[in-house]
């Protein structure tokens, strides 16, 4: 009575044995070159050729066919690593009729091979439009897709998606393939009869996934089509098939595999191309058969055609070339296309031209910036992506950008009545009123108290001075130019590299260790509202430095007479004398001295009262800056500072001076 348990407990454990010594070799790996002989189970229309190709479908319409490797692999999701896995094939779709195949491959890891129930067309022969989407299907699928489906929010008809339990891709982009050679990608057509390779490495890890697409016999390129980290912990069970699938819909293909490697315990060995069987030849074309006569004439007409179309093409191509990289696509919202720039600014050329936005009308002004190598662009672009949500009355919007070869082209709110200082210091245009001043000094307060305090991170503007404060059709003031910090390639002008700002702005302590903050900015706006007041540039050749002119005055009694002359003597006294004295308070030497852009604002509302001043010259300015500083040329730019406090925090990022 008790041997019968024991003896099946037995024969139970030599089964396990058995099939563990059976598929030990093959157990996390496979190659094959053709599929000759293969034990690939196979369902659907599915067939090999006599010659190892795989045929998954043929050009009958709504069918599918499916091939799995016959063995499940082990996954165990409570370990991560266990979860990777590595996979490259090559594969072929032969449209009917051209560019109008449908509807599309791919690449899956299920639970099991029974896919009876799936249906071809637009779910690609594994979902079917009641489990479509639902977390207990439990599969992970690349798709290949040539026909673009609204109902799964397809980007268009010739795409690689990364799925999830349904067809609605968590990720998915045009295909393409990076070109090592170019250092750009290139367009590929699914559909074009061509055989493509493919990988696809997943890293349980790093929870990342990579799709990498090229033409054979391209090797694998250098960077993938698509990366996207995506954690498969919840979707592998302990045992996995994986599959190959194919359906066609009202539009159809031929779909053939010709090689195929997978392996789960490490990258997928690669498939030698020149032991992949032939592909059939391109089904013909169809249509009447014609005589020689008619085909001849035709096809010298057409070839007439296409080369003229295709010079036309190729020269508006380079005019409007862009530069797109992969990384780029999270920004594609606040990317401009070169052509639309290009209309709107009717081709303008220079540093800075103005434009109209085709679809909504707005004016902008488009800001053209050098830049010889890529260098870095990856982090520019981020902040450019950054500084373009910085919302307020009082900075000049970022709309967004453009990127061309040795170009970037920045995309702003056009400004009608330019920069301030173009109108401080004409002659030939009225000077502004006091009314007109004290409101541009108020308004880039509240500008920098923003940018300084009240958007999500501390930025640092680095570059305060009228000629960065643009003018509206109201004349109201906005801050500009801020964001362009990594912009500039480094290195020109080695020995300027240390101090970021314009010489007569640049705080005592800037000079000394090159280091912006908060009070650097606060004392490069004490000089702007001076120079408002006064109509003065801050450093003039021969001339008593505006802080010393304006102390000056004070010291002899009165600070008012400071004021500029073009005002002729009309302002509000109270006003005047704020501005003044706060401007030296902002130019105090010792930075823990100088008040807040919040302090700032406050005392120019007249909601608090500015404390007394020394009145002495020692304590304010740098009277050293025209010796230490560099002479000409520089300019900077804000960045980003990731502090909690504005004043514990320490910048990140180079320093860097413009050319000439
Ligand atoms: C596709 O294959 C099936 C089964 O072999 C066959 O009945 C059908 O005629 C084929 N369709 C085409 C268009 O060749
Ligand atoms: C799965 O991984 C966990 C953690 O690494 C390990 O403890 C467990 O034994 C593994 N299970 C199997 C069946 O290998
Ligand atoms: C969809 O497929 C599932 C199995 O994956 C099956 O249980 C269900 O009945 C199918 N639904 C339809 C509408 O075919
Ligand atoms: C993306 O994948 C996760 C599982 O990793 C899934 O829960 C989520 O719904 C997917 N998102 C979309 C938009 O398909
Ligand atoms: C995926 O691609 C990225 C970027 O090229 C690379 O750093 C990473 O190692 C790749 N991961 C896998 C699993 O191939
Ligand atoms: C799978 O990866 C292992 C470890 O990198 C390697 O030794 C093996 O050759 C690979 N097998 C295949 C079929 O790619």
């Amino acid at each position: 009575m008790a041997a019968l348990p024991r003896l099946v407990s037995f024969w139970f454990l030599f089964k396990v044995t058995l099939i563990f010594s059976a598929s030990a070799q093959e157990e996390n790996q496979f190659i094959h070159h053709g599929f000759e002989g293969s034990k690939l189970k196979l369902d659907g229309l599915a067939k090999i050729h006599p010659n190892g190709l795989l045929q998954l479908t043929n050009t009958s319409e709504r069918i599918s066919g499916h091939a799995f490797y016959p063995f499940p692999f082990k996954f165990n999701s409570s370990s991560s690593q266990s979860l990777s896995f590595s996979t490259s094939f090559v594969f072929a779709m032969f449209p009917k009729l051209p560019n109008y195949g449908g509807h599309g491959m791919a690449f899956f890891i299920s639970p099991s091979t029974d896919f009876s129930e799936a249906v071809a067309g637009s779910h690609l022969g594994i979902f079917n439009r009641s489990n479509n989407g639902q977390f207990t299907n439990h599969i992970f699928a690349i798709e290949l897709d040539t026909v673009q489906s609204p109902e799964f929010n397809d980007i268009d008809g010739n795409h690689v998606g990364i799925d999830v339990n349904g067809l609605q891709s968590n990720e998915s982009a045009s295909a393409r393939y990076f070109s090592d050679e170019k250092k750009e990608f290139e367009s590929l057509v699914l559909e074009s009869g061509k055989p493509i390779q493919i990988w696809i490495d997943y890293n349980g890890q790093e929870k990342l996934v990579n799709v990498t697409l090229a033409p054979v016999p391209n090797p694998k390129p250098s960077r993938p089509l698509l990366s996207t980290s995506i954690d498969l912990s919840q979707i592998l069970q302990d045992s996995m098939y994986v599959g190959l699938s194919a359906a066609t819909g009202t539009r159809v293909s031929d779909y053939y595999i010709l090689g195929w490697s997978f392996n789960k315990s490490g990258p997928a060995q690669n498939l030698d191309i020149s032991k992949l069987p032939p592909l059939p030849p391109p089904p013909p074309t169809p249509g009447k058969k014609l005589n020689h006569t008619v085909i001849v004439s035709i096809v010298a007409a057409a070839v007439v055609l296409i080369t003229i179309a295709a010079a036309v093409y190729f020269v508006k191509k380079k005019k409007y070339e862009e530069v797109y990289e992969d990384w780029e696509k999270e920004y594609s919202p606040h990317r401009f296309s070169y052509k639309n720039l290009y209309k709107a600014t009717k081709g303008g050329s220079g540093k800075v031209y103005r434009g109209v936005l085709p679809s909504s009308h707005a004016e902008i002004a488009v800001k053209k910036v050098c830049h010889d190598s890529d260098h870095g662009m990856k982090q520019f672009v981020s902040e450019i992506v950054s500084m373009g949500k910085l919302r307020h009355r009082n900075l000049v919007q970022l709309r967004g950008y453009c990127r061309r070869k040795g170009e970037l082209l920045l995309v702003y709110d056009y400004m009608p009545n330019g920069s301030l200082d173009k109108i401080l210091y004409s002659n030939t245009r009225p000077s502004l009123n006091w009314f007109q001043r004290f409101r541009i000094i108020k308004g880039v307060a509240f500008g920098l108290l923003y940018l300084h305090e009240e958007w999500e991170q501390v930025v640092l503007h680095r570059d305060i001075k009228p000629a960065n404060v643009l003018l509206d059709a109201d004349l109201e003031g906005k801050l500009g130019d801020f964001g362009l910090a990594r912009l500039y390639d480094h290195g020109n002008d080695l020995h300027t590299t240390n101090v970021v700002g314009t010489v007569g702005y640049l705080a005592p302590e800037l000079l000394r260790n090159g280091r912006g903050t908060t009070s650097t900015d606060v004392y490069a706006f004490g000089v702007f509202m001076l120079e408002v007041a006064c109509g003065r540039r801050p450093v003039q050749p021969g001339e008593l430095d505006l802080l010393d002119w304006v102390i000056d005055y004070w010291q002899k009694g009165d600070v008012l007479d400071a004021s500029d002359p073009r005002l002729e003597g009309i302002y509000v006294e109270e006003q005047m004398e704020i501005v003044l004295k706060l401007g030296l308070f902002c130019s105090h030497s010792n930075p823990d001295t100088r008040p807040s852009m919040r302090q700032v604002v406050q005392y120019l509302d007249g909601g608090a009262l500015l404390p007394d001043i020394p009145l002495n010259s020692s304590v304010f300015g740098v009277l050293t800056a025209k010796n230490e500083a560099p002479n000409n040329g520089m300019a900077s730019f804000a960045s980003l500072v990731r502090s909690d406090s504005p004043h514990t925090m320490s910048t990140i990022d180079s320093i860097i001076t413009v050319g000439r």
